[in-house]
């Protein structure tokens, strides 16, 4: 066993030991890569070698060498693996075909994996990673833990020296085929198969995702902060918030009409007890309405304005002044399998009574949003909860009244 020269390859004598923002780029666009395969170049036994040592440094549970490489390139096998995968991705070109043309968010990923679905054999090779041992569920590391971030190494090796791949794991559903086919032995696992190629030029980009100030929680889970915090500690001035997501069988459009009705907090939380329009006009970003709230004996009214508003995905509205903030609320509903995630978040803002407590003592500021979010925590949740039966309940009808019309 060798070990390649890892300063030489990290150039580490600098104050960092990367150049980030060249590491970043090559971490931020490594794409799944489908259409852009360029079938005609080969590809050159000496790359996939150095590509799989670079992907071997990754870890493995318990420091055990299982990984194994299988390199496809014998045009018949690759013929049948292509028939395999076809097979199994047939479902795809469904979706993609009903998808065309509808703008759909999930449009362009199904065109593109309907075309990999038809040109799969083409590559010039299919890398196959797999691992010595059966996945037992027992929660012990080793197999597919050890396996995919190595994978994922494979990849980034890739795109640095110009190719590209997808990962895919439609072959998996036809793992005695492949075993046959290939000679893998009983005992080992095969975790993903990458269609390998040059790719047809390397202007990829980074994609839009969840920015990771939405989806890093601190301390506690949903407890968020919209920007980095200078001490570590939660301050108001970093935007401490709370998420809450729970997923239903029900469908983005019977969840809308629910998570829109600007009542419906009032008939699941505690603290809002009413709301109302304080216009008929349609709603859109800039509408108000009056929020009644209740704490114990305490009840007062504040103005809430729409403050985002895409119709069947977003609603948010910020309490009291725009400036001032005593918080912004958003419902969010999108598409998750075959039902739907909704998700509940907040954010602090300076107007408001725990604000005030919070800025007039800085030692205790952390304790007292973690109290007050703790609080909101509980009622987003049972909110989600309440959403979640009645946005069902209406799928329900909506079904029943299908099958009896
Ligand atoms: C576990 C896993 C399985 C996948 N299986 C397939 C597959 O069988 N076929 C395919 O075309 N893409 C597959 N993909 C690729 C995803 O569709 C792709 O990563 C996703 O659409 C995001 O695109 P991006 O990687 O370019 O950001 C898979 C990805 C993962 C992580």
């Amino acid at each position: 066993m060798t070990a390649p020269d890892s300063n030489a390859a990290a150039g580490a004598n600098s104050a960092t030991p990367f150049d980030v923002a060249e590491a970043d780029r090559l971490l931020m666009t490594t794409r799944a890569v489908r259409r852009r395969l360029d079938t005609e170049r080969p590809v050159p036994d000496q790359v996939i070698f150095d590509c799989i040592d670079a992907a071997e440094q990754a870890p493995s549970g318990g420091n055990d060498a299982s990984r194994r490489w299988l390199v496809i390139r014998d045009p018949e096998l690759k013929k049948r693996c292509g028939e395999l995968y076809a097979e199994s991705g047939e479902f795809m070109n469904h979706i993609a075909d009903r998808l065309d043309g509808t703008g759909h968010d999930k449009e362009q990923v199904f065109k593109s994996s309907s075309h990999l679905v038809q040109h799969f054999a083409d590559a010039p090779v299919l890398v196959i990673a797999a691992i010595w041992g059966i996945h037992d569920n027992s929660g012990r590391p080793g197999l597919f833990d050890s396996v995919i971030q190595s994978g994922w190494s494979f990849n980034l090796a890739l795109r640095a020296r110009g190719l590209g791949s997808t990962w895919t794991t439609m072959l998996n559903a036809r793992t005695d085929e492949l075993a046959e086919l290939v000679g893998i032995p009983p005992g080992v696992t095969t975790i993903v198969t990458f269609p390998v190629a040059y790719t047809k030029g390397t202007d990829f980009s980074a994609v839009a995702r969840r920015p990771a100030s939405e989806i890093t929680y601190f301390d506690q889970w949903g407890f968020t902060r919209e920007r980095a915090s200078e001490d570590g500690t939660a301050r108001l001035a970093d935007g401490p918030g709370v998420v809450c997501e729970l997923d239903s069988d029900a469908r983005p459009a019977d969840v809308w009409p629910v998570i829109s009705d600007i009542e419906m907090p009032s008939r699941f939380g505690t603290e809002l007890i009413g709301a109302e329009w304080q216009s008929d006009a349609p709603v859109a970003e800039g509408s108000t309405f009056t929020g009644t709230n209740k704490i114990g004996d305490r009840e007062w009214q504040v103005t809430n304005t729409v403050t985002a508003y895409e119709e069947g995905k977003v609603f948010e509205w910020t309490v009291g002044d725009l400036d001032k903030p005593g918080g912004i609320w958003r419902l969010e509903v999108a598409e998750q399998g075959r039902g739907s995630r909704i998700r509940f978040s907040a954010r602090m803002g300076y107007g408001s009574p725990t604000a005030d407590r919070a800025l007039s003592d800085p030692d205790k500021e952390e304790k007292t949003l973690n109290f007050r979010r703790g609080m909101w925590k509980e009622n987003m949740q049972k909110t989600l909860e309440g959403v979640k039966v009645e946005a069902e309940e209406a799928a329900a009808v909506r079904r029943s009244e299908r099958s009896s019309s």
